[in-house]
């Protein structure tokens, strides 16, 4: 039996910042599914592009145009096209890229597309009657033994331009990595993330335990090594020694101008770093904390810098993940394989606007001996699709900002519905834990 588009209608609704967004409903035999789309505030500039209205409704950034392709254009066109759902997303995905007929998705809007992608891809799983976390697996070429957990990576100090305080650094992240499986890493996390809030309390006054975009605190600090410390204090009095690594990402890209990196971009003071100097502060804190991974170390331009750094981390356990670097795109991914630049992608389905792109851009990285690491956008909803694609996908790892607010809890929430489905069905999953980089290399080839 084949399963057809019935239906396919857009929304405006918000997200986590109170700025418009994109919901798409779709409609087959087996029911309604839903996505609504995220979006970024430290962007790329390689990223796919989101349609905004522009004019004075919600200062210009309304989606109406995105609402009305959805509606109008995209949802005809596939209704009229006949998919089978049955037979998975790729072809349909594709038919949406070429509609577009841009390299960039500017036409119709990434928001608009990847509405319908994500919506479709919870479709195409009901078509099989399966999990969207199965379906994604399905829809990769890996063939796996079982699933793995990822580990979460949970923002606990927001910073850059995704909160009020000086710190130019944009995320400091903690993860379990030494948990027995991904409902006893949240509840680490979340005790140590209580035991911050106490300590940024009884360090800064009551005042500053508001919360930045993600979740995380945002104390009045500016040097990197006082956002850690405090980290490593939460990590003992909650009594986690040695069972938590640190991630950063300090989005670098938002504060590199001519050539340099200007750290106190938020205090109106000046603090300018070559990137030799913005290096060798980088060294300097891998030496002292346990830091595994490092995000966009440099800006999305700064070739040489990241070719450098990544020689002299080889060897070393530090990931090198690229978020504006690569855009979640094949060709930045390519070039950057080429330079030597990274050894991991992050991955961001906005970033590129397709369910099927992002899948294709996992798998190259996979065969280039990279890693993959899952990302949630700074303004967020409460969908939780990209749980379902982090364990699908099989990448050990996902970042989906700190143990509070809404929209960032429902991925983590929906990570332990799925632990727990697998452990019913008997169905073989583990938790990445240490070897968070290398779960994909869990295949039958
Ligand atoms: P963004 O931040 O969603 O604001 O781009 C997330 C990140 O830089 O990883
Ligand atoms: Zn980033």
């Amino acid at each position: 039996m084949t399963t057809l588009l019935t239906s396919v209608t857009a929304s405006q609704r918000l997200d986590s910042r109170g700025k418009p967004t994109v919901q798409v409903e779709v409609r087959t035999v087996d029911g309604t599914f839903r996505a609504i789309v995220p979006s970024g505030a430290s962007k790329g500039d390689y990223e796919a592009v989101e349609k905004r209205d522009g004019g004075k409704a919600f200062g210009g950034n309304g989606v109406l145009e995105a609402v009305k392709n959805v509606g109008e254009i995209i949802g005809p066109a596939l209704i009229a096209q006949r998919f089978d759902l049955g037979m998975g997303l790729k072809e349909l995905d594709y038919f949406m890229v070429g509609l577009d007929g841009s390299s960039d998705k500017s036409n119709l809007g990434a928001n608009a597309i990847l509405g319908v992608s994500m919506a479709c891809a919870r479709a195409c799983a009901a078509a099989k009657n399966i999990p969207l976390y199965e379906f994604l697996a399905r829809e990769t070429r890996l063939r796996r033994q079982g699933f793995v957990m990822p580990v979460p990576f949970l923002n606990v100090l927001n910073g850059g331009v995704h909160s009020g305080n000086p710190m130019a650094f944009q995320e400091f992240m903690i993860a379990p990595t030494g948990a027995s499986s991904f409902a006893q890493g949240i509840q680490w996390a979340a005790e140590v993330y209580q035991e911050l809030k106490s300590i940024v309390a009884k360090t800064f006054g009551k005042a500053a335990i508001g919360i930045g975009d993600e979740g995380g605190f945002a104390p009045p600090i500016s040097q990197p090594h006082e956002a850690l410390d405090l980290i490593m204090a939460a990590v003992k009095s909650a009594g986690y020694e040695g069972r938590f690594k640190i991630g950063i990402d300090p989005a670098s890209t938002e504060f590199f101008t001519e050539g340099e990196y200007d750290l106190g971009f938020k205090s109106g003071e000046p603090r300018k770093l070559s990137s030799t100097q913005l290096m060798e502060l980088f060294q300097g804190l891998v030496g002292k904390y346990p830091i595994a991974l490092l995000e966009d170390p440099f800006a999305q331009d700064d070739w040489d810098s990241w070719s450098a750094f990544n020689k002299i981390c080889k060897g070393s356990a530090v990931e090198l993940v690229g978020d504006d670097l690569l855009a979640t795109n094949i060709r930045r991914i390519d070039k950057a394989s080429k330079a030597d630049a990274c050894n991991s992608l992050l991955l961001k389905v906005n970033q590129i606007g397709t369910v099927s792109e992002a899948i294709s851009a996992a798998e190259r990285a996979y065969e280039l001996g990279w890693s993959v690491f899952v990302s949630h956008r700074s303004g967020e909803t409460t969908d939780d699709f990209i749980a379902d694609l982090a364990v699908g996908i099989g990448c050990g790892h996902l970042k989906s900002g700190a143990p509070c607010r809404g929209e960032r809890v429902a991925k983590y929430n929906r990570l332990m519905d799925i632990e727990e489905e697998l452990e019913a069905k008997k169905t073989s999953c583990s938790y990445a834990g240490e070897a968070f980089r290398y779960a994909h290399t869990n295949t039958k080839g």
